[in-house]
């Protein structure tokens, strides 16, 4: 099994909620499968050109205009190239703004690529990424149920991205509530972990 993990926090692991229920996976993932691979990406850290003026041409194939675009579009391909090679992917990320880090979007616009991960048919666009599974580990400070459940674009969009690709088979383990601090937030957390090493069973 080939995992890639997406972590999209500039926070430390003891002080995010979303990092510690992708840490509590991917541990119970390697003790159930010890010889796993296992890539990681780490979007507020590692080396993720993202798109610009120079990159966009390349990006729809265009050669690179000078040395420092074929040194990104390089670091891109590789980025994809991670992706395409999981069978799993496992994103850890928090909720800003009702939505995602501009971190995760940035990843996001290095591996949705036309020709690698989808393609446009005469019936319309085809993931190419089939096959593969995602779990997302997600915090937020709000809870969002009911008649506040639209104001989450986060998991809407993730989910809308990837299925565009073709990934549709995906675990979301969430842990809400985090603004309510102390006790409150600590079990929201706990039952996340729990959550997450029961669904890693299950791979
Ligand atoms: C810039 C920023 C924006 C945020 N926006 C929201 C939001 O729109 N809705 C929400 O429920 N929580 C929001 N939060 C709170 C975080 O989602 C919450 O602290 C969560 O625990 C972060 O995940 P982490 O513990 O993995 O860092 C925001 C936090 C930050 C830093």
């Amino acid at each position: 099994m080939n995992v890639l993990r997406v972590l999209a926090n500039p926070k430390p692991v003891a002080k995010s909620a979303s990092l510690q229920i992708e840490q509590a996976f991917t541990e119970a993932l390697k003790a159930k499968h010890p010889d796993a691979t296992i890539a990681t990406i780490d979007v507020y850290r590692d080396d993720l050109p993202q798109i610009d003026e120079k990159v966009l041409p390349s990006h729809f194939g265009a050669p690179p205009a000078d040395e420092e675009t074929a040194r990104k579009m390089a670091r891109r391909g590789e980025i994809l190239g991670q992706l395409l090679a999981a069978d799993l992917i496992v994103i850890a990320t928090p909720m800003w703004n009702f939505n995602a880090p501009p971190m995760l979007k940035a990843w996001v616009d290095t591996v949705l690529v036309a020709g690698k991960t989808f393609r446009y048919t005469a019936s319309g666009p085809e993931g190419l990424a089939k096959g593969k599974k995602a779990v997302l580990c997600i915090a937020s400070g709000g809870v969002y149920e009911g008649p506040t459940a639209a104001l989450d674009t986060l998991t809407p969009m993730l989910k809308t991205q990837l299925g565009f690709i073709g990934i549709t088979d995906v675990t979301e383990l969430r842990a809400p509530g985090q603004g309510a601090g102390g006790e409150k937030a600590a079990a929201s957390t706990a039952a996340a972990i729990e959550a997450a090493k029961a669904a890693a069973a299950r791979f």
